[in-house]
Order: structure tokens, then sequence, then C-alpha cells
């Protein structure tokens, strides 16, 4: 719990002051949640309960454990990601899709456009009674997201790349094709979805960044794993603000396994979503 805790609370761009007393601030609450028994939230800071919530849901279910060998510093911290996903990517994937890298950019440019417009679309649809750290921590999704389209489009067209005109997501497509719109669940099943498209993303980056052999990718695939676990977690947290606690759980556990055969699904391909 210590090590996801802290490792989910490392945002790219932060300063060592700033992440020691995030660092801080989420022990303090991470203890806090446990000694309570339910969540506790921390303004702006509030990744400890996803977190929490996470470990409830993994003692009931088999699950898969992405592990990172170490952090993006390189300080040698064993770092353990969200247990969620019930489909592991299989093995020789990775291998596969780095045979093809400019093809993975373009995709991923596009996936980072997305994902920037999710979090803006959902930072206007603030629940009632949730206060501002709803918008400020989307608004910070957001600028993460974009931040990073600018860095993979940078490294794509130095190299020669372009971004595909079309761009098409099958998986996303799937588990959208769930979502209960309309309803009083809708934001809900977004958050979810968007939960579990940050959590698959990291567990395929921190695959990527194992597998690649080039220097400057596999750190970029570094970077962006650490970034979209944090997403992931933050996506989390946002759910149980959007809803109470038990209808988070039952649709969480749903949509784990919608997830999985979603993943499972996806034809052969050189994209971040792509099947073997
Ligand atoms: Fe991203
Ligand atoms: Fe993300």
């Amino acid at each position: 719990m210590t090590r996801s805790l802290s490792d989910w609370q490392h945002s790219p761009g932060a300063s060592a002051v700033h992440g020691f007393l995030v660092a801080g601030m989420g022990l303090a609450a991470c203890f806090l949640s446990n000694w309570l028994g339910r969540p506790v939230g921390l303004p702006f800071f509030g990744r400890v309960s996803g977190s929490v919530l996470l470990d409830r849901v993994q003692d009931r279910r088999p699950a898969f454990f992405v592990r990172a060998k170490r952090t993006e510093a390189g300080d040698g911290r064993q770092t353990d990601m969200a247990p969620v996903l019930l489909a592991a990517t299989p093995e020789g994937w990775a291998a596969r899709v780095c045979q093809r890298p400019l093809e993975l950019l373009s995709d991923h440019a596009h996936l980072e456009r997305k994902a920037a417009n999710n979090a803006l679309e959902l930072l206007n649809r603030r629940p009632p009674r949730v206060g501002n750290e709803w918008s400020a921590e989307l608004a910070q999704i957001a600028r993460e997201e974009t931040q990073h389209l600018l860095l993979v489009t940078r490294i794509l067209f130095r190299r020669g790349g372009a971004l595909n005109r079309v761009h098409r997501n099958p998986y996303a497509g799937l588990l959208h094709g769930h979502i209960r719109f309309g309803t009083g669940a809708e934001l809900l099943d977004r958050l979810i979805v968007s939960f579990l498209i940050e959590a698959r993303s990291a567990e395929r980056f921190g695959r990527l960044a194992l597998e690649s052999e080039d220097r400057e990718l596999a750190r970029l695939y570094r970077g962006l794993r650490q970034s979209e676990q944090g997403h992931a977690a933050a996506f989390l947290e946002l759910s149980t603000a959007a809803s109470d606690r038990a209808s988070v759980q039952k649709r969480l556990q749903e949509y784990i396994e919608i997830e999985a055969g979603a993943i499972q699904a996806q034809s052969v391909g050189f994209t971040l979503f792509s099947g073997l």
C-alpha cells in the first residue's frame, strides 16, 4: 500500500518538495482510511481512497498485478500498479508492436487527444455537492494528457512520422457500448471506463518500456506508464465522489470483466490496444 501510494502520487514535473508533501499527506490518509475502514478524501490529493477501494476489490477476485522494476526516478524503489486487470497482455505483444514505433506513436497521439477531450468533458459534469477539487483534478488530467500529446507528436514528427487522418479505437468502443447513457448511472460508467482505459494503458506501457531497445522510446513509455497509472487512480477516486461506494464496487466488478473481454477481442495490429 505504501509503495503504490507514493508511486501514484508522484506526478511528472512536480517539485521534490511538493512530492514529499503529497506523499506525507497521502501516507497519513492511507493509515486513517484503513483505521476507519472507509476512504478518506483529501482535496486535490485524493488518490488514497481509490487505492483502498481497489484493495477491497482485489480481495474478492483473482487479479492481475502489473509490476514495474523501478520508479521513473530510477531510485530502485519497487512500484506496484493498480491490481485491476483480469486479462494480462499476452507474451510477445510488446515485441511485435515495437517493430512499428511510428504506427504506435501516431495511434497514441490520438489516444492522448481523446483522453484530454474526455477529461474536459467530465470536468463539466461535476456532481451536486462535490467541491472544486472535482474540476481541479480533471483540469490537471486534461493538462497532462495534452502534454503527453505534445511529447508524443514531437517524437513522431522528428522521426518522420505523421498523424493518421483517421483514428479508430474499437477497444474503447466496446467499453463505451456498456455505458448507461441517459440515466443517473452514466457519469459513474464514464468514470469507470476512463479508469480502466488508463489502467490498461499503464499496463501496456509497462510492457513496452521493458521490451523497447530504443532508449528514447523506453524512457517515453516509462514516463507514460507512471502518469497513466496516476490518472487511473484519480478516476477511481472521482467515481467514489460521483456515486455511493456499493454502486461503485458493483459496477467496477462488472466492468472489469467487460474490459477483459474487450481487450481479448482486439485484432492484431500495432496500436496500444491491439491484439496479438
Ligand atoms: Fe496520457
Ligand atoms: Fe491518462
